[in-house]
């Protein structure tokens, strides 16, 4: 088989929640240990993608190198995996505007994300108060996002890019805009392999404060989240505090009882189970059971990536040169592919 070429990035929202960790980064750590020696991984943590929400600079900053102490604690390895700041490679905005450039409007304004922001502030904009309408919401940037995206991936020439449910038509526009560039440029030869998607193993954790949501940084809530460098005294708390509900026992039954199943789910995850084989174990056992069994298991996930990180939080000059040598090898990609885009494009 040929040697692949991974990539994936995460917006810096700072420390990640266990639904980051459990349904995204996790997975980037086992894909960087069952890579084969010959495959190239690239992890990015996308600053430029997260200015299409509002920011603010401070925030944004800590929020920055946080991530990156965050992915070095989990188990990202900087000798293995390149670990980067989108925002230290301009040749991704470079790309990104040649791609802009061969990309109908019609297929960004089907994108469903793009599709929701504008619902959300129609809806806004019918509701009483007026001054909730907040129409850079839908600035050009969120609007371009998607080839930001294909930039990204196209600037390394990515042949796999592990993404969530939620990214999948966004990599279905990547993989379009390298065959419409691929068919615009075919000599000698195309450049851009199609990208393919590396399904997830889809883990939706859900809020411990409302079930009918996922587990979101965004919520106002603190308790509703568990932070990777939550101490266990905190991983306690949250997950006993956790919304179940009323019914005796435990069962697997995520539409009916989401709050109960999201407990199994996290400690079947954390322990790598089936959550029905979990969900048996408990049967005949109380709620309580449960969620102290689950922050035992919670903790023994985290333990050694919160140490890890307070080590690092403290080691801001070897992080800055981790990024700065993640950049310098990813622009040692990424450049070959734009020598040869400059090249086909006239430029
Ligand atoms: P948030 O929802 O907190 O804003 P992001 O949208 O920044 O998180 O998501 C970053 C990554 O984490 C994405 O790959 C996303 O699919 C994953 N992710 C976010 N929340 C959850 C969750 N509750 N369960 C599983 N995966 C999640
Ligand atoms: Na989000």
């Amino acid at each position: 088989t040929r040697p692949k070429t991974i990539l994936s990035g995460i917006q810096p929202t700072g420390i990640p929640h266990l639904g980051n960790y459990l349904g995204a980064l996790a997975n980037w750590v086992k894909l960087q240990n069952e890579a084969s020696p010959e495959d190239r991984l690239l992890y990015s943590i996308v600053g430029w993608h997260a200015l299409t929400l509002p920011q603010d600079p401070k925030t944004l900053r800590a929020a920055r190198w946080e991530m990156l102490a965050s992915l070095l604690a989990i188990g990202l390895d900087p000798k293995r995996s390149i670990l980067f700041h989108q925002d230290h490679n301009p040749d991704h905005t470079e790309l990104a505007w040649i791609l802009n450039c061969l990309c109908p409007v019609g297929k960004l304004k089907r994108m469903t994300t793009w599709k929701s922001t504008q619902a959300r502030l129609a809806a806004s904009r019918n509701a009483n108060d007026e001054s909730e309408v907040d129409e850079s919401l839908l600035n050009a940037g969120l609007f371009t996002y998607p080839i930001l995206q294909a930039a990204d991936i196209l600037a390394y020439r990515a042949t796999h890019v592990p993404v969530g449910e939620d990214q999948q038509q966004h990599l279905e526009l990547s993989r379009d805009i390298a065959e419409t560039f691929n068919r615009a440029f075919p000599k000698p030869k195309k450049i851009f392999p199609l990208p393919q998607r590396i399904l997830t193993p889809s883990r939706r954790i859900l809020s411990l404060r409302d079930p009918s949501s996922k587990m979101s940084k965004s919520s106002p809530d603190v308790q509703s989240r568990i932070l990777l460098t939550d101490e266990f005294i905190q991983i306690q708390s949250k997950i006993r505090s956790a919304v179940t509900d009323s019914q005796p026992g435990v069962t697997f039954d995520p539409v009916n009882r989401p709050g109960v199943s999201n407990i199994i789910n996290i400690l079947a995850t954390c322990t790598n189970e089936d959550p029905e084989k979990v969900a048996g174990l408990y049967a005949s056992k109380g709620h309580a059971q449960l969620k102290s069994d689950t922050a035992e298991a919670v903790e023994a996930l985290l333990q050694q990536p919160r140490e890890e990180f307070r080590r690092l939080k403290e080691e801001k000059s070897y992080l800055d040169e981790i990024a700065k040598d993640g950049a310098t090898r990813a622009k040692g990609i990424s450049e070959v592919t734009m020598a040869l885009v400059r090249l086909k494009t006239g430029l």
